[in-house]
């Protein structure tokens, strides 16, 4: 039954061709000082160039940190959080994928947030002031555009940690996506991204709620459209109806609207966050390498709905007499699919052993410590966590 629910999508989405050159207007609807933020690649000074045009046209000041890496750093988040104490900054703008949105959410929240942000409660509202904040995005697939969360790495501690901050305060007030951006992006990154927007609407699909058909429908319309537009956005990377379209999915998940009253599981992210912490690997390529393990250990939950996913998505023929092999059939297609556009489908192909695997079990129960387990549905404890980690190796 569907629970009762609360639908709040405050964002502005302006989406299409050459939008990237609105954003000193939009910028100067909250400020006329602006911090920049941004990572390091080479692929970002032209549109740097645009960027800090529009918003001297716009009349906005700004000051710039660079330098965001994968698995953003908390020591950048405190640079950026003493620029806008300096400069008395009244913006913050993201340029860039999930690393760079998620390093300016903390900075847009933390820089008033009464104690260290970092030890703020991972689901405690913040009541603290909070500096307005927007998006260019260059790499779809976190949703982080739209999300209420934000990944930061705590790289002041030894071993590092990663972890992830839930608030409606680390929602952005604009985001700015125009497809065109994202055909510099290399191929690994390409995939990498398209396989989070699969992922998150996997860790929604296995939801405990009966008959979520609007749930299921619309994930399965997000996976079968990434599924096809990253194969010919890999082959042709300036196709803008492959980019566009990927572009446009890749939020989805992370909306409050496709998921509203239903249970959520959102296990598979929480195992993956300590591997790619620890060995500062890409999210998404990880989450490809844990995704088919988590799916082996946890079928027999709800064999019916993992059985439909593999039918209507991975493409499995529906055997009903012996649905777990029309499992077994869908999860080898996904893992043909996963190699197919460039991803690995186990640790040891990307030269992870097993040495980890109890401190890597420890960190992930330890994200998730209010509850002792990971995923609100297939509650994930540390013994089942090593069991899916050897299924990865
Ligand atoms: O700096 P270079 O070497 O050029 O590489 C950049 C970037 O560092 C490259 N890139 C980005 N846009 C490009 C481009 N290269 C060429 N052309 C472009 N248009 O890609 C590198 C990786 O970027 P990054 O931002 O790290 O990737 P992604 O968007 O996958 O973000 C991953 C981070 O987001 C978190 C992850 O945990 C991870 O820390 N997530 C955040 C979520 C949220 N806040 O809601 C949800 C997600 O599930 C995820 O956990
Ligand atoms: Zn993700």
């Amino acid at each position: 039954m569907l629970q009762n629910y609360v639908q709040y999508n405050p964002e502005k989405i302006i989406f299409g061709k050459g939008t990237e050159c609105q954003v000193g207007q939009e910028v100067a609807r909250y400020s006329k000082t602006c911090l920049l933020h941004y990572d390091g690649g080479d692929y970002i000074n032209p549109l740097l160039d645009r960027i800090r045009q529009s918003l001297k046209d716009a009349g906005v000041t700004f000051y710039e940190l660079g330098g965001v890496e994968p698995n953003p750093r908390l020591t950048l988040v405190r640079k950026g959080i003493e620029m806008v104490k300096e400069h008395n900054i009244g913006f913050v703008l993201a340029v860039g994928g999930g690393s760079t949105m998620d390093s300016a959410k903390f900075i847009s929240v933390g820089t008033y947030y009464d104690g260290d942000i970092w030890n703020h409660g991972r689901f405690a509202p913040i009541h603290t002031p909070i500096i307005p904040k927007g998006v260019v995005l260059t790499l779809p697939g976190t949703g982080s555009e739209v999300s209420t969360s934000a990944v930061i790495r705590n790289d002041e501690v030894d071993p590092e940690i990663k972890n992830c901050f839930f608030a409606e305060e680390f929602r952005f007030d604009f985001a700015i996506i125009n497809p065109e951006l994202t055909y510099t992006l290399p191929p690994s990154q390409t995939a990498a991204g398209a396989y989070d927007i699969i992922s998150h609407s996997m860790e929604d699909y296995f939801t405990s709620t009966e008959d979520a058909e609007y749930l299921w429908g619309v994930c399965e319309t997000v996976i079968n459209s990434v599924m096809k537009n990253v194969q010919i956005a890999l082959k042709d990377p300036t196709n803008y109806t492959a980019r566009a379209n990927i572009c446009r999915v890749a939020y989805v998940p992370l909306e409050d609207i496709m998921d509203r009253g239903t249970q959520y599981n959102f296990c598979v992210h929480n195992i993956e966050k300590p591997v790619t912490g620890t060995y500062h690997s890409t999210h998404g390529k990880i989450l490809a390498i844990m995704m088919p393990a988590w799916m082996k250990y946890c079928y027999k939950t709800n064999i019916p709905l993992f059985m439909r996913l593999c039918v209507n998505c991975f493409g499995a023929k529906p055997d009903y007499d012996h649905p777990e092999k029309t499992i077994m059939e869908g999860i080898r297609n996904l893992e043909h699919f996963t190699h197919d556009i460039g991803l690995p489908t186990r640790l040891s192909e990307i030269g992870i052993d097993d040495s980890k695997f109890e401190y890597l079990a420890d960190l992930a129960v330890w994200g998730d410590r209010e509850n002792g387990y990971v995923g609100q549905v297939t509650k994930m404890k540390f013994e089942d966590i090593i069991e899916i980690y050897k299924l990865a190796l």
